[in-house]
């Protein structure tokens, strides 16, 4: 069957972007014009999904607000003669079927995506962090579609990484089977760089069985005292098959300060109304800090 549903997990606490989280949701914070979580329910239509969960949690109304009409603010631009804004705004409330659930406490990734279970069933679902926005043609997730469709099973987004940034992230154990297409036969979980079992890192795209869902019923509190998803996915791929694949695209993590900055850059620099205009401050700016 095909998969039509993703589950959206947008209930942290966003400690890494404090004091701005404090009353706004990580995921709402711009890159440029666009917030974050709008570029990751974007990729799910552009994927051929038909509708998505997202998980939320305390202080995260603003997400709700955004996806659902404006009239007033739509009738207002109407009036000034901005058609083509009224309507772009329109058209964030249609991208998809949205559903939202709420994670009463903050105890995890996986116990996010436990909250998703009576909406999900017993389907295969994909599974997406707004932590890492993607540009990729076809979309990322659209390429781990694809695999699944292909091979079956389930299927995580990776990227090779450098050494030094290994302990950040989940890493995966596996064999390769294609060219760029791992079995995967075991995880950890921010590893020392010399533990490593390899230099492939999981990033917030999944396909995932609803399997995932008994084994996470039964995880104990891993890392932080939360339900760690990495934990689940240890267990599942002992039981089905689970692949990795290096997906072809660019990623930004947004999820971190350094990494959001860079996105606004790049995305500064090709966006249709400021790029050209940011181009050249940039250039003023690198010539002036080169001399
Ligand atoms: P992060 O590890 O990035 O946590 O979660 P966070 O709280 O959002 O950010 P920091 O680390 O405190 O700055 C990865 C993803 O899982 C979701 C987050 O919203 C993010 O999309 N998540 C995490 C939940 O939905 N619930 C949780 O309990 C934890």
């Amino acid at each position: 069957m095909r998969v039509r549903k993703a589950v959206i997990p947008a209930a942290g606490l966003g400690t890494r972007f404090l004091p701005a989280t404090k009353a706004q949701p990580k995921e709402m914070l711009p890159l440029v014009d666009k917030p974050a979580i709008q570029f990751i329910v974007e990729e799910a239509a552009a994927s051929g999904l038909e509708s998505a969960l997202i998980v939320t949690g305390r202080g995260k109304r603003a997400i709700e607000d955004h996806f659902d009409r404006a009239p007033e603010l739509e009738r207002f631009l109407k009036e000034k003669g901005q058609e083509k804004l009224a309507e772009e705004l329109q058209r964030i409330s249609e991208l998809l079927s949205l559903h939202y659930v709420r994670q009463k406490e903050p105890k995890g990734l996986g116990h996010a995506v436990l909250c998703a279970q009576d909406f999900v069933g017993e389907e295969f679902f994909a599974v997406m962090l707004g932590d890492d926005v993607i540009e990729a043609d076809p979309p990322a997730l659209r390429q781990l579609l694809d695999v699944h469709e292909h091979r079956g099973g389930s299927v995580l987004a990776v990227l090779e990484v450098p050494r030094e940034e290994l302990g950040r992230y989940g890493i995966i154990e596996g064999e390769e089977v294609e060219r760029g297409l791992w079995r995967v036969r075991d995880l950890v979980e921010k590893p020392r760089p010399e533990e490593a079992p390899s230099n492939l890192a999981v990033i917030g795209r999944y396909v995932l069985s609803p399997t995932i869902f008994e084994i996470l019923r039964e995880t104990k509190p891993g890392r932080g005292g939360e339900i760690q998803l990495t934990d689940a996915l240890r267990v599942l791929c002992q039981e089905e098959p689970l692949y990795a694949y290096a997906f072809r695209g660019q990623r930004y993590d947004v999820g971190e300060k350094l990494g959001y900055v860079v996105a606004t850059v790049e995305l500064a620099l090709r966006h249709p109304e400021i790029g050209e205009d940011f181009r050249a401050y940039l250039r003023g700016l690198c010539a002036k800090l080169g001399s």
